[in-house]
């Protein structure tokens, strides 16, 4: 039997905790991440045997439930998402298209803009690559995979709206620079490779699921992915949102509204995940694995600070000074820290741009830029706190 014991674990003494590329320990067997063996004419699971990493039960069968009726439970999150459907293309881009074509942006909202599609553009690609090679082997909660199985899905239609804003404006060559910006563009691929780091850790050959390495090198990606989501995301949109506060971008602002919606719903259920680990498995939340949540999250401010200033190299656009972003940088920083039970990173205890939180609520905010917004049904059922 595979080590699976909450007070066996010793996450604690491994003294490989400061790098994620650390070559892991062997377990004696691995667990199956396909299921069906697992309980092969075995007795039937019962919910209290469910657990979100290093189960014994079946991850095929959903029923029972463990989590459901919790708050921040997977799958009434699952359940909310598909009342959350929409489609880029039938968000217009007509006063986008026209504005960029009559040049209504100068040359640092035009440069602001590249910048911050060229990123978006792969970065989303990353972390559907991250939950389907890397998270998903070492998920044994089935309402946890359902949730995951739809965020996918929501990665795939971001991509995608970037893709139609890219194609709608232009922005796109023979040589397709702005889909290749993650590799050409130091300060957009530092960050990508950042990340891809901690995918590569965890789909290493040698993890193995269930072992004390592969544990903490989960903890570990799904801290550095909460970050990817709700911190490079989420400044990221803060670009587009501020140039649409000045009647320009609306139509891509309108896009961001609606990926940002996802996006929230994407870290909130990272942070669950953490919480809910943390609860099973309290021994693999300690001093260290602080002391690690909050290295990463240092490590992402500091390439979003470098990435922020190859955006706005004069200084920022109007109404977006680049100190004012990294501002906000940090004091998002800070506020994740608080999420994860963190002490904060950063000095900024108020926030340097507070109509960013007029863009959490989509339904609020729905004739903010004057545009026309499709009235998907039940949009309110995914507020929440950010
Ligand atoms: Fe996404
Ligand atoms: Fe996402």
């Amino acid at each position: 039997m595979l080590n699976f014991d909450d007070s066996s674990s010793s996450y604690s003494s491994d003294s490989s905790y400061s790098s994620a590329s650390k070559s892991p320990k062997r377990a004696k067997k691995q667990p199956s991440a396909t299921g069906l063996e697992f309980n092969r004419g075995g007795k039937q699971p019962l919910s209290y045997d469910i657990k979100i990493i290093n189960g014994q039960t079946d991850q095929n069968q959903l029923i029972p439930f463990k989590y459901n009726g919790q708050p921040q439970a997977p799958w009434q999150r699952y359940l909310d998402s598909l009342q959350n459907n929409w489609h880029p293309v039938e968000i217009s881009m007509s006063q986008d298209i026209a504005a960029w074509k009559q040049d209504h942006l100068n040359e640092a909202e035009k440069h602001l803009v590249m910048w911050n599609l060229g990123y978006l553009v792969s970065a989303d690609s990353l972390v559907a690559n991250n939950v389907i090679l890397g998270i998903y082997e070492h998920i044994t909660s089935p309402e946890a995979r359902q949730y995951y199985a739809r965020q996918i899905f929501e990665e795939a239609l971001h991509t995608h709206s970037y893709q139609h804003i890219i194609e709608s404006l232009g922005l796109d060559g023979e040589d397709h620079a702005m889909f290749n910006k993650y590799r050409t563009i130091d300060s957009i691929a530092d960050k990508a490779e950042w990340n891809l780091d901690f995918t590569k850790a965890l789909t290493d050959q040698a993890v193995i699921p269930g072992s004390i390495d592969a544990n903490r090198l989960l903890i570990e990606d799904l801290v550095a992915f909460l970050v990817f989501e709700g911190l490079y995301f989420w400044c990221a949109f803060a670009h587009i949102f501020c140039l649409a506060r000045n009647g320009k971008m609306v139509n891509t602002a309108e896009q961001y509204q609606y990926i940002m919606r996802d996006e929230n719903q994407h870290f909130q259920h990272a942070l669950w995940m953490l919480n809910q680990i943390k609860k099973e498995y309290p021994k693999l939340w300690n001093a260290k694995t602080e002391q690690r949540a909050r290295a990463i999250i240092n490590e992402a401010v500091e390439l979003e600070r470098a990435y922020a200033i190859d955006c706005m190299p004069d200084g920022g656009v109007s109404g977006l000074p680049v100190k004012t972003y990294i501002q906000y940088v940090e004091y998002i920083a800070n506020v994740r820290c608080v999420q994860l039970g963190l002490k904060p990173l950063f000095k900024v205890s108020e926030d340097p741009m507070p109509w960013m939180d007029e863009m959490v609520n989509i339904r609020k905010e729905k004739n903010f830029f004057e545009t026309r917004v499709t009235d998907y049904r039940a949009g309110g059922s995914l507020e929440g706190t950010w």
